[in-house]
Formats: C-alpha cells, structure tokens, sequence
C-alpha cells in the first residue's frame, strides 16, 4: 500500500514557540484522518503547513507525486515559489470560519477558485460547480449571497469551494466549532458523505464522536508531536497513553469527574 499522503520529521516554530517538533503521518487514498488534541497542540499548524499557508523549517511533505522537502526549500525567489504552488495545489483546505466573498453568489463563490486561479473554461467551472453545490445539497441556493444564508449553508459553500479546484487532499479545521449546535450535524453529514464517496481527508475535530464514525485512523497531538495514532476503536476507545486518556475525559465529559 502506497500512502497519497507522506509527511516526514515536519518542524515548525513561531520565534522560539516550537509548535511541530517532528511529525510524521501517512494517509491511504480514500482514507479520513482525523487530528485530535488540546488547544495549541499544533493541529492548525499543521494542517496550514500542508497547504502551505505556513512553511515549516524542515521535513517533507508529499501529496501525490509532489513532493517538498522544506529543508532543502531557497530561502526566496521563483524555484521556492513553483515549489510551493504546487504542493498547495494538491490540497483543499476549509476553515473554522467560511472565507466567502460577500458579493458573489454561493456559485461565483465556488467557480471563483477554478477560474480566478486555475484559469479554468467558465461554463465548464459552473456546470461543475453546480454539481458540488448538489453535493453539498445546496443547488437551490446556487444565487443566493452568503448573507442570505445559515451558517451552516455557508460553511457547506466553503466546502464545495474546496473542492471545486480538484484537491489530491481535503484539510478541514475544527470545520463545526464556530456554528451553533443545531446546525453542526448537516455539515458533519456533508464531510461523511465525502469520505464515504472516497475523498481523502484530514480532519481537525473536537467532535470525537463524529471522528469514531468517519475516521480511518486517528492521531492525536499534543505539544506538536503525534503521542498515538491508530484506528478509532484503539486511540479514541481504548487509547494507551496518559495524555489521550486526559484530553478524551475532558471532551467527553466536560464539566465532569
Ligand atoms: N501565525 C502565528 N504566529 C505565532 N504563533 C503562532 C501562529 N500560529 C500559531 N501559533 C502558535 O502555535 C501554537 C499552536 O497553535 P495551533 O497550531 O493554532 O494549535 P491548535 O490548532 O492545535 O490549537 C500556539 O502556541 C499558537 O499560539
Ligand atoms: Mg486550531
């Protein structure tokens, strides 16, 4: 079995907060990773290198053929550009909070990527536009501004925006935390559809319930190092180390003994 997904000895620091101190994960092909762990643990850092949003200082990155080794990436200038480009082309990522454009329509907002960046034909970017809106069960609300939309339908927008540029990759951070509760469980319903039609994913959750059903394997960060990973029924239903033990009382059982 060949991983789509290889990260190797990842470090990343902000001045002298080390935040990666060497992470390594490998995903399958039609596989969803989930990363769990506390407030600060690196998870949004991580998720970020891999589109890179941020540029670790070392270690590899590969998604597909494309591989990135931030070591060995020039400090500045064209070849660390190209480099960079297309490793981020691999990935689609959605965030806590939708990054729509408040004067497109949920459509313009989806096509926008494919041929803003892309320089994809128009029809074609709206005709498959259309259909991720479906995906994500919002083609009536194909030309309707964000504004005019819930939450919810908002980040499902966002989800479709991902993946209207073909990502290898979709990274989503804590994609339900900043939605009110009842509006949680179709956008978690749209992230299990997706796996389930074979998309690779790597998930930052709090949900660990939703993270049991979804998850082919789950790691779980703190300090910017992976403490356990396995599969659900190991790291979240039977985890080994101390530290899980901890942060699984904790989201489980908040407020509890
Ligand atoms: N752009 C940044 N500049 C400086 N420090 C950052 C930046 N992004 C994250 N950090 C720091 O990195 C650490 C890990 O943050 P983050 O990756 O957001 O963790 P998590 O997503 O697990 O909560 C925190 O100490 C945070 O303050
Ligand atoms: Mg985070």
């Amino acid at each position: 079995m060949t991983s789509l997904l290889t990260v190797r000895g990842l470090t990343k620091s902000f001045g002298d907060n080390h935040v990666l101190r060497g992470i390594d994960l490998d995903a399958e092909a039609g596989t969803s990773t989930v990363l769990l762990g506390p407030s600060g643990s690196g998870k949004t850092t991580l998720l970020r290198s891999l589109d890179t949003l941020e540029v670790p200082e070392a270690g590899t990155v590969r998604i597909g053929d494309v591989e990135v080794d931030f070591g060995a990436l020039p400090a500045k200038g064209r070849a660390r550009e190209q480099q960079l480009r297309a490793l981020r082309a691999q990935s689609g990522i959605v965030f806590q909070q939708h990054h729509l454009f408040p004067h497109m329509t949920a459509l313009e907002n989806v096509v926008e990527g494919p041929v803003t960046a892309q320089g994809r034909p128009k029809d074609e970017a709206l005709a498959e536009g259309r259909a991720l809106l479906e995906q994500v069960g919002l083609s009536e609300k194909a030309s309707q501004y964000p504004s005019e939309l819930s939450g919810g339908q908002q980040q499902r927008v966002g989800i479709a925006r991902a993946l209207a540029i073909k990502p290898r990759v979709v990274l989503f951070d804590e994609p339900t935390s900043a939605l009110d509760p009842e509006l949680v469980g179709e956008v978690l319903a749209v992230i299990k559809d997706l796996a389930a039609q074979g998309w690779t994913t790597v998930i930052v959750t709090h949900e660990v319930r939703f993270a049991e059903q979804v998850a082919d394997q789950v790691l779980f960060l703190d300090g910017g190092v992976v403490v356990e990973h396995g599969p659900p029924s190991q790291v979240i239903g039977d985890p080994q180390q101390e530290r899980t033990q901890r942060f699984l009382r904790r989201v489980l059982h908040p407020g509890g003994a």
